[in-house]
């Protein structure tokens, strides 16, 4: 029996111990997840780092090797049929028949849930109203994408999962999607996402897991995760070797030389802004660009990807 009881009402979904092998390969390693009603939550990780494998079983689609799961209190496997009229998914690198149309699909998918969606606003939603009719043959990569997730809305799912909605997508779409997203949330919905856009992560989810080699190294809101993880804030500013000898001697604070152009000293509060910034008027040296920046989810996803690889962190 692969279900675990969900011991906090809120929990959609709870993972404990997931292992996951193909042949030889094991793509998920022990992996615990937790995801809370209403939540949009990531699961963010380079390559093969078994994201989809994790959503495919949560999906009902593969069969664990070991590990408790639990989706919307069924076991995925065992209660699939259950499961699948209550979940809305979107595969990675979603295929249709050729020859059906934007329109056709969610008819077909519709009849199968034995739901009434009103498809017009499902197409409007995703931006397929234009294409609605075209063989899906004759659509766009990103268009192709796009049926995919109107294919995940015809059920009213209260739990969607969302594998790389927007990959491939063109940024004005890419926005889209998120707002598509934001509004399912709105909507009560649960979202369990994996991208490879950070920034999307970043915007998007309440909570993101890292994981790599069929584990999560970290799981926290992207906020907590920069805070922990990320440096203090920078100002960045041009002007080469001069600028970089002048700050050095001038400021008590770390800087450091980006490359030939680039200075970036470290302030550990924002009221060290301007005494930076002071410093470098001061100087008297010519420069074209000035900014303050702080690091991104991106920076922090970089870092712990790389402790890993470098064995810093198991
Ligand atoms: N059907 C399969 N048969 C054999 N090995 C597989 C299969 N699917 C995935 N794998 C292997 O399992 C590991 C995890 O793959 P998975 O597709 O879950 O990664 P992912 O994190 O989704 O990667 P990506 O970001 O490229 O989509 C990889 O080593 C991959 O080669
Ligand atoms: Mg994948």
């Amino acid at each position: 029996m692969n279900e675990v009881s969900s011991s906090e009402p809120d929990l959609v979904i709870q993972v404990e111990g997931l292992v996951k092998n193909y042949g030889n390969t094991r793509a998920v390693d022990g992996l615990d997840l937790a995801v809370h009603s209403g939540e949009v939550f990531s699961i963010l990780g380079p390559n093969g780092a078994g994201k989809t494998t994790t959503v495919e079983v949560l999906e009902g689609l593969r069969k664990p090797d070991s590990g408790k799961v639990s989706v919307l209190g069924l076991d995925p496997w065992h209660d699939g049929y259950t499961l699948h009229k209550k979940v809305g998914v979107m595969p990675q690198g979603f295929r249709f028949f050729d020859k059906s149309t934007p329109r056709e699909a969610i008819s077909y998918y519709a009849s199968l849930f034995g739901t009434s969606p009103d498809a017009e606003e499902i197409l409007e939603i995703v931006g397929l109203s234009d294409a609605a009719d075209k063989h899906f043959q004759d659509l766009s990569g990103g268009q192709k994408q796009k049926v995919g997730l109107a294919l995940a809305m015809v059920n009213d799912a209260t739990l969607v999962f969302l594998d790389e909605p927007t990959t491939g997508l063109d940024p004005q779409s890419r926005r889209g999607i998120w707002d598509v997203i934001r509004n399912l949330k709105k909507h009560g919905s649960t979202i369990l996402l994996t991208t490879h856009y950070l920034e999307e992560a970043e915007q998007l989810s309440d909570r993101v897991a890292i994981m790599n080699n069929g584990k999560i190294i970290v799981c926290d809101t992207p906020s907590h995760l920069i805070s922990k993880y990320g440096s203090e804030r920078k100002v960045v500013v041009s002007g080469g070797s001069k600028m970089y000898e002048y700050l050095k001697s001038a400021l008590s604070f770390r800087v450091e030389a980006v490359d030939s152009e680039s200075v970036q000293i470290y302030v550990p509060s924002s009221t060290d802004i301007l005494k930076v910034v002071k410093a470098i008027d001061e100087s008297g040296l010519p420069y074209e660009e000035l900014s303050v920046r702080r690091d991104s989810l991106e920076d922090v996803f970089i870092f712990l990807v790389g402790r890993m690889k470098e064995g810093e962190l198991s």
